[in-house]
């Protein structure tokens, strides 16, 4: 939990503008800053950024938020990872006091991170000094760019290099909690790595978390990795994520190799977009996280059957974690061949053609169990079904398992019905189509919506709605009321429209306010003019206030006589009319 005081004062002290230009080149146009939108394909840029309101809105794909959504949508954090990493940016620690078990697990993994981001310049350092290490990699063909690019070092040939970088080498135990020396029982320690290649396995943040290393030419074992510690945990992380981003969202595509080398040697092609599940099998979690950065995943293991055995492996890890509308696939490479070699041999533009046309999930799966089983006979046939029931139960997209199970009836004979009941297939929720996720949403502008949008340019006149105004149940006047609810507890935040987005995140209120606010970004409507139209638009409401309470009145005298003092206030509702009907002087 971190409070929301420390959220708003975050948003005050960052520049959205600094934050999104870390990322992206910004341009300035007018009041504000353009780029080409980092979300959605496009050639001329509609990705605004506004310093005065904190806040980021897409034209072309309605992409919107604050300073903290844009990194989470663009880095890939969750909330407080992404408040964490603003919170460095402006030199600010988070507080985190209300539970002091995880702050004090935090404060820990900070340090490791520490040594860790120390350790790799370590490395980094030697192998600029270092012929042995730099000819292996040129052997390999990569160039210094590549190096540089995933922050390949060398741990030197000698028992503890590290005690060149760490003073207190001898007793830190921080240094055999992350992995980096081993002690035995005789209470010596020396270096994990030594006389290998090194390379540093990145967080969602680019933060150093492990290594892997790898020895130069051969030798036992070929590839040394970092343990499992407080930082490193192998079924969730993905080499080479944090380098790839950018490009998968360029490509709108993720390959997915066994090793290191693969991922560094298609780099060094000009195949950025790929990365590579560490030394272990595929895991839902890493489906979990590939589907989040992209839609369209591809596999690509070595062609030989351990490469096979990993694919399938892939395939199960996926199942569960594959929604209607993403695309997963497998490419079988010849089985001489690991993407590094296939690259190498054949050059980008045939990896690329092969990774399009890899074979879909579906038609793997069915492909793989037609060998596996048969289809000559009845209990071929039985035994296909049965096994492919187990899978389906698994899978998740509702779209998805029809197409698969009709297949299935293709090759066995059988009617789709009877596969469902046959395997016993759970029901299905009927598929409803969701809205796309950020589909721009552009209503006609009610007066509501013109009252919201003038006071998200300016949230204190919310204090100025009156209280008796018509409350409607449109989401505009809900979030309209909860601003003013702000303003009233004097928890209205300073930080612009992105702080006040920030301020009602969670909340139903969010969305509309963040969608309505950044359409009007492109808004400079002239000051004096909006004072006079938020003044009118209240008038218009009161306007409509009296006229249904007028109409209320006239219903009731047909049933029955006003008493004295509906008569009164009906009057007087009669003279407000009047007198609002009555044109005003023009300005
Ligand atoms: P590979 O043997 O396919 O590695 O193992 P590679 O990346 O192609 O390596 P090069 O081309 O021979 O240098 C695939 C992955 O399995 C893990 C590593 O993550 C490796 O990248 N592995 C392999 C280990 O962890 N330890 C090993 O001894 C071997
Ligand atoms: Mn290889």
């Amino acid at each position: 939990m971190i409070p929301e005081s420390f959220i708003q004062d975050l948003l005050a002290r960052v520049d959205i503008v600094e934050v999104i230009g870390r990322h992206l080149r910004l341009k300035k146009g007018g009041a504000n800053y353009l780029a080409c939108c980092p979300f959605h394909n496009e050639k001329s840029p509609s990705f605004t950024v506004s310093p005065s309101k904190q806040f980021y809105h897409c034209f072309g794909c309605g992409a919107h938020g604050s300073a903290i959504g844009f990194v989470m949508e663009y880095v890939g954090l969750n909330f407080p990872d992404a408040v964490e990493d603003l919170a460095r940016f402006v030199g600010l620690s988070v507080p985190r006091d209300q539970n002091p078990e995880a702050a004090a697990r935090h404060e820990r993994s900070l340090a490791l991170g520490d040594l860790m981001g120390r350790a790799a310049r370590f490395y980094r350092e030697q192998l600029k000094t270092s012929a042995k290490a730099v000819g292996y990699l040129k052997s390999r063909g990569l160039t210094g760019e590549i190096a540089k690019r995933y922050g390949l070092g060398y741990a030197p040939d000698d028992w503890s290099p590290l005690r060149a970088e760490f003073p207190d080498y001898a007793n830190s135990p921080q240094l055999a909690e992350c992995g980096l020396v081993i002690d035995n029982d005789g209470g010596r320690r020396w270096d994990r790595f030594r006389d290998r290649i090194m390379f540093p396995i990145l967080d969602g943040r680019g933060q150093v978390i492990g290594f892997g290393g790898r020895v130069l030419g051969a030798g036992e074992p070929k590839y040394l990795n970092s343990p499992e510690t407080p930082l490193f945990e192998k079924g969730r992380e993905l080499y080479g994520l944090f380098q790839a981003r950018q490009a998968i969202r360029e490509a709108e595509c993720v390959i997915v190799t066994e090793g290191y080398m693969d991922v560094i040697a298609l780099a060094q092609h000009g195949v950025t977009h790929a990365v590579a599940a560490l030394g272990t099998a595929t895991t839902p979690m890493h489906v979990q996280k590939l589907l989040r950065a992209t839609e369209r995943v591809v596999f690509c293991f070595d062609g030989d059957s351990a490469g096979r055995k990993a694919a399938w492996r892939a395939l199960e890890a996926s199942l569960e974690q594959v929604e209607d509308g993403n695309r997963l696939s497998f490419l079988f490479l010849p089985p001489e061949h690991d993407p590094d070699s296939y690259v190498r041999a054949h050059g980008a533009e045939a990896f690329s053609q092969a990774a399009a046309g890899a074979t879909p999930l579906s038609g793997y799966l069915l492909q793989e169990l037609k060998e596996r089983h048969g289809t000559a006979t009845a209990e071929a046939r039985a035994a296909l079904v049965g096994a492919a029931g187990e899978l389906l139960k698994r899978l998740r997209a509702p779209l998805l398992r029809m197409q698969m199970v009709h297949q299935l009836a293709q090759i066995t004979g059988l009617a789709a019905q009877e596969i469902e009941a046959g395997c016993q297939l759970p029901a299905l929720a009927a598929p409803t189509r969701e809205a796309p996720r950020r589909a721009p949403r552009r209503k006609p502008s009610s007066t509501e919506r013109k009252l919201l949008g003038i006071v998200l340019c300016h949230p204190t006149w919310a204090a100025r709605l009156p209280p008796d105004l018509p409350p409607g149940d449109s989401e505009e006047w809900q979030a309209l009321a909860a601003i003013a609810n702000l303003v009233d507890h004097g928890e209205l935040p300073t930080g612009g429209l992105g702080a006040l987005v920030e301020a009602l995140r969670d909340t139903p209120h969010q969305a509309v306010v963040a969608a309505l606010g950044g359409e009007l970004l492109l808004d400079s409507a002239d000051e004096a003019d909006m004072e006079q139209e938020f003044n009118d638009t209240l008038e218009h409401l009161r306007g409509r206030l009296v006229a249904r309470e007028i109409e209320r009145y006239i219903s009731i005298s047909r049933e029955r006589r006003l008493d004295g003092e509906e008569q009164r206030e009906f009057s007087r509702l009669l003279a407000e009319k009047q007198k609002m009907a009555r044109p005003k002087p023009s300005h």
